[in-house]
């Protein structure tokens, strides 16, 4: 097998891994944490696969000590990682948890000693159960009480962190959590999940107000952005395309980057999103300016037209607003099911950049692929695939920039392998292995490898700087 070339990025380009709290940290229940919506659905029979759920995970919060000396031994420039909002304010609101509180502040002073800079997301769908009990994001209390969250967190680390992200992949805990039914809280009914996707939007403005204002470094969001194709030219299918790309993109998009909510087909569920929940000065408040816009990005997704019911506009999955998802076929598909389509991020970025001319400096916070890995008898683990699947990725980002868009970093998701939602443990996205009966972790070659690729990143660009 040879080893891919480096892709070649920008001087001052970035390098980072990625995790979020509720599937490293494990520690559910110590210190005074509150439980979360994922640790209420994951206790709920048959809602993750073998009822796996994040009560240990990687045991993280015991093992961050080793866990920042990988990535000093990986040479990354930055740790995405997020704070478990109810690891602070067990009950949401009120009172702080002065353990929560410390876990965070040992973890951020370790980081910068090691040579790596913490990079902070404050929402990655761990909601605290008691603010789901309340209406969770259906409501706008709950926007209200994200940025008193956000306030607390930066008052107390904002001297630390270079770069905030508010919200991770909003689509999910709107979509998928409230009318898919698939993540937390796992929920059903389409009104939910629109009033939940703008109360998110509200939580994300408020939530900049507040970093702001205490002054923090560099302020964004991490969407999941999905390059979409249609299976034919016929004006159904062309028609189902709009629909999805305003579904998975646009209901973001367009409300943070220029200052509009997504034009949509009347009669259609998009028109719910008129609904009461809209007040005005939202949208002002939801298109403050940011430092940056992460994209979180795996695989390109194909759609068709399917037979839907136009007097029932009540949204649970894309078929209730006629999108049916492809099949991919012709090309490799990772443990997940997904299609490794790296030209579609070059796609994706270039449509941003062509789309919205206040589009801010990108970053990619997420991008990585699950494979079955296994430690082999020599004690390592050849995950070739993933080796090839980041190379091509980060080329595909080069392609980006050379096109004129400015993308500053990329996040690998993830530094390790860890509890991959309704999934469970079934898939492997790590650069570094974990066997979940021992929590022991292994370095995959995909680990050496990407530090290779940044050792010759810096090698190469500080010699074209001097
Ligand atoms: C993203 C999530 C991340 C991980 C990857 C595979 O959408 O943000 O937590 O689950 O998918």
């Amino acid at each position: 097998m040879t080893t891919p070339d480096f892709p070649e990025l920008p001087a001052g380009f970035r390098f980072g891994a990625a995790t979020a709290a509720y599937q490293i940290e494990g520690a559910h229940d110590q210190d005074g944490r509150g439980p979360s919506i994922w640790d209420t659905f994951s206790h709920t029979p048959g809602r993750t696969l073998d009822g796996a759920t994040g009560d240990t995970a990687c045991d993280h919060y015991h093992r961050h000590p080793q866990d920042v000396a990988l990535m000093r031994g990986l040479g990354v420039d930055s740790y995405r990682f997020s704070i478990a909002w109810p690891r602070l304010l067990p009950r949401g609101t009120g009172p702080a948890n002065p353990k929560g509180l410390d876990f965070y502040d040992r973890l951020i002073d370790d980081l910068p000693a090691a040579g790596v800079a913490p990079a902070v997301t404050l929402y990655h769908w761990d909601l605290p159960q008691t603010l789901e009990d309340r209406g969770g994001w259906r409501v706008r209390e709950t926007a209200e009480a994200f940025a008193q969250y956000a306030a607390l967190a930066v008052e107390r680390y904002g001297d630390r962190v270079e770069r905030w992200i508010t919200l991770n992949g909003p689509y999910c805990s709107a979509f998928a959590g409230y009318a898919e039914g698939r993540h937390a809280p796992g929920a059903q009914k389409g009104r939910g999940a629109l009033a939940a996707a703008h109360h998110l939007l509200v939580a994300h403005g408020l939530a900049v107000r507040e970093l702001r204002a205490a002054g923090a470094r560099e302020v964004g969001i991490a969407l999941n952005l999905d390059r979409i194709h249609t299976a034919s030219a016929l004006p159904g299918d062309r028609a189902a395309l709009r629909r999805a790309e305003v579904l998975h993109n646009e209901v973001w998009t367009e409300p943070l980057l220029a200052g509009r909510y997504p034009a949509h087909e009347a009669g259609t569920w998009a028109g719910l999103a008129d609904g009461p929940w809209r007040l005005p000065g939202d949208l002002e408040l939801i298109g403050a300016p940011l430092d940056f816009l992460g994209v979180n990005f795996y695989r390109p997704i194909t759609v068709a037209a399917a037979p839907h019911r136009t007097d029932d506009l009540e949204l649970r999955t894309a078929t209730d607003i006629g999108v049916r998802e492809l099949d991919p076929y012709g090309t490799r598909l990772t443990t997940m099911g997904w299609p490794v389509v790296p030209e579609a991020l070059t796609e994706l970025l270039r449509a941003l950049h062509a789309r919205y001319p206040r589009l801010p400096p990108v970053w990619i916070t997420e991008n990585g692929s699950a494979e079955a890995d296994a430690v082999g008898p020599d004690g390592r683990v050849h995950d070739t695939a993933r080796t090839d699947y980041l190379a091509d990725h980060l080329a595909a980002v080069a392609e980006a920039v050379s096109a004129g868009v400015d993308v500053r970093g990329y996040y690998v998701w993830s530094l390790l392998d860890n509890f991959e939602w309704a999934r469970g443990y079934g898939q492997r996205f790590g650069l570094v292995h974990v066997d979940y009966d021992t929590l022991t972790r292994t370095p995959k070659d995909s680990y050496h490898w990407f530090r290779a690729l940044i050792t010759a990143h810096r090698a190469r660009t500080e010699e074209t700087t001097r």
